[in-house]
């Protein structure tokens, strides 16, 4: 993955629901490996917008080896840019995306999986599902919904559980019979899964919230739990990628020195004190991966392997990745004279 951005023509649109869509996009040669993928990694998609462009992350809802890469996308009441994918995107139209980006992926090592979605927080899960069944493992699926008509993938999930009784297993939550997800009901249904080699879960904050809580309660371990948050971008990375690197202030004294390992190359920089580790790569004209620019996303994601740096914002990295060493580039500013990091 790396910070060029890549023309997609799109292929396909396919109605899921009445209020969700998935868009497929031809691999044409050339951009196959800008576009390779891990299951629930997302694409940050250019859209036109009244008063210019906007940038919004979309999730990859298929699983590496498909045939093409497809995001699913859910209309957001009144919102910009998933009303315009909806209504206005068809095959042949072609669109401006960042590389597949993102850490909400399970590890190798991780075959059995329970995972939590709602709504369109199905869209990463379905792609790690996907992949985690072709791959041999297993996965119970919690999927809560408005109502049965709401449910984006209901006849592939219904194929997969009747293909794979043994190994693939969906359990329906719709608020029209159950009413909205709670704590106590929410914990008696994961509590047998609690053993999993990992949780992700994706959704609606308010459903995250209950969903870690009940996990938490059912006895598994914070640091075997993944989540993926929604979220407008609120800056545009395209504009930023075609804009000239600001310069550090004048007034910025030089403290110390970067050694940066990216794309198999080794350099070293002088890195100013208050200069981000993200500014400073694009400032080099290095090819850093970003999208956000807000410590969100997690798109920027390197590891510390000597020194250290602060974070300014982190809503995305957990406890367990910062104790590996994994931060923030577009949040990370130099705590010591000398610093190294690589992209793995
Ligand atoms: C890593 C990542 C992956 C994502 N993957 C997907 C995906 O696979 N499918 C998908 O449909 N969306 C996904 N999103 C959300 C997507 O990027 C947009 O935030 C969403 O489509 C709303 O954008 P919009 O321009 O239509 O609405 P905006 O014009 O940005 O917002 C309009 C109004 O809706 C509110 N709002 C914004 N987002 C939501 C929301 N999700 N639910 C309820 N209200 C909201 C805003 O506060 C605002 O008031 C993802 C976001 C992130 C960060
Ligand atoms: S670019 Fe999104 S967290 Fe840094």
């Amino acid at each position: 993955m790396s910070g060029v951005v890549c023309t997609l023509r799109v292929a396909e649109v396919t109605p899921e629901t009445a209020d969700a869509v998935s868009v497929s996009f031809e691999t044409e040669a050339g951009i196959a490996d800008e576009l390779r993928y891990k299951p629930g990694q997302f694409l940050t998609l250019r859209i036109p917008g009244p008063d210019g462009w906007v940038a919004r992350c979309y999730s990859l809802s298929s699983a590496p080896g498909d045939p093409r890469p497809t995001v699913t996308v859910k209309r957001v009441p009144g919102g910009l840019a998933s009303n315009w994918i909806c209504d206005r995107l068809r095959p042949g139209d072609t669109i401006e995306v960042l590389p597949p980006a993102g850490r909400f992926t399970p590890a190798p090592g991780h075959r059995d999986l329970l995972l939590l979605a709602a709504g369109s927080g199905i869209t990463p899960v379905m792609s790690i599902l996907r992949s985690r069944v072709r791959e041999g493992g297993s996965a119970v699926l919690v999927y809560a919904n408005r109502d049965e008509r709401s449910v984006i993938f209901a006849a592939e999930l219904r194929r997969l559980t009747e293909e794979y009784p043994d190994r693939v297993q969906v359990v329906h939550w719709l608020e029209t019979l159950h009413g909205l997800p709670d704590l106590g009901r929410l914990t008696a249904l994961v509590r047998p899964w609690a053993g999993a080699d990992a949780a992700l879960l994706c959704g609606p904050k308010r459903f995250m919230h209950t969903a870690a809580e009940a996990l938490e309660a059912a006895g598994m371990d914070r640091s075997r739990v993944l989540s993926e948050e929604y979220q407008s971008l609120t800056s545009n990375p395209f504009a930023e990628l075609s804009a000239a690197p600001a310069p550090p202030p004048a007034d910025e004294a030089c403290t110390g020195t970067l050694t940066v390992e990216l794309d198999g190359e080794r350099r070293t920089f002088p890195w100013p004190a208050r200069t981000t580790l993200l500014d400073l790569l694009l400032a080099q004209d290095l090819d850093a991966p970003f999208s956000c620019r807000e410590g969100s996303c997690s798109a920027c994601t390197c590891r510390v392997v000597g020194g250290e740096v602060k974070l300014l914002r982190n809503s995305v990295l957990m406890e367990e990745d910062l104790a590996e060493g994994y931060v923030l580039a577009c949040q990370a500013v130099p705590l010591t004279d000398q610093v190294e990091v690589v992209y793995d």
